[in-house]
């Protein structure tokens, strides 16, 4: 878990977090990326900086994470520009997924992005 604090304020304005399976097939997986950003604060770079500082965490101390998988609201122009701009790339859809508080549902998206130069090889040992 990553969270933002505004440092004239104290105040938390932004947290996010991802998950590991808890299997060893899985072991390369991050998965459920999930983040929200204070509304009054959304819009100015702080959900972009906060992922870009998870980002370069879990490829320095994490190297055995090869892919990072989140869904996203699929009527959410915000997140999915988010996604996009760092390089997440849609691999699918799950149709009526979520039921807002509205009671309508709506499709989640799913993205992924791959860790430059992973080494999806298996590694066989004797
Ligand atoms: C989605 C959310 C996390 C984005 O955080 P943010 O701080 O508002 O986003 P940023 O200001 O860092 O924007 C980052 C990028 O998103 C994209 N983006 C932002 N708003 C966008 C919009 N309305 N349409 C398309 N792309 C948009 C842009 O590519 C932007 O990068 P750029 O300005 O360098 O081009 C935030 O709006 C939020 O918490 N929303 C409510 C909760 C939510 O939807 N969480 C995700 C659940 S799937």
């Amino acid at each position: 878990m990553l969270v933002s604090i505004d440092a004239h304020t104290n105040e938390l304005i932004a947290e996010m977090h991802a998950s590991k399976y808890g299997l060893r097939i899985f072991e390369h997986i991050l998965t459920s990326l999930t983040i929200v950003v204070k509304p009054s604060y959304q819009g100015h770079g702080v959900g972009k900086a906060l992922i870009t500082a998870f980002l370069s965490e879990v490829y320095e101390n994490w190297p055995e994470v090869g892919r990072i998988g989140l869904e996203s609201c699929s009527m959410s122009q915000q997140s999915i520009g988010l996604y996009k701009s760092l390089g997440f790339v849609q691999e699918g859809r799950m149709v009526n997924k979520t039921r807002n508080a509205d009671s309508r549902y709506e499709d989640s998206l799913l993205f992924a992005r791959t860790r430059p130069n992973f080494s999806f090889t298996l590694q066989v040992s004797s």
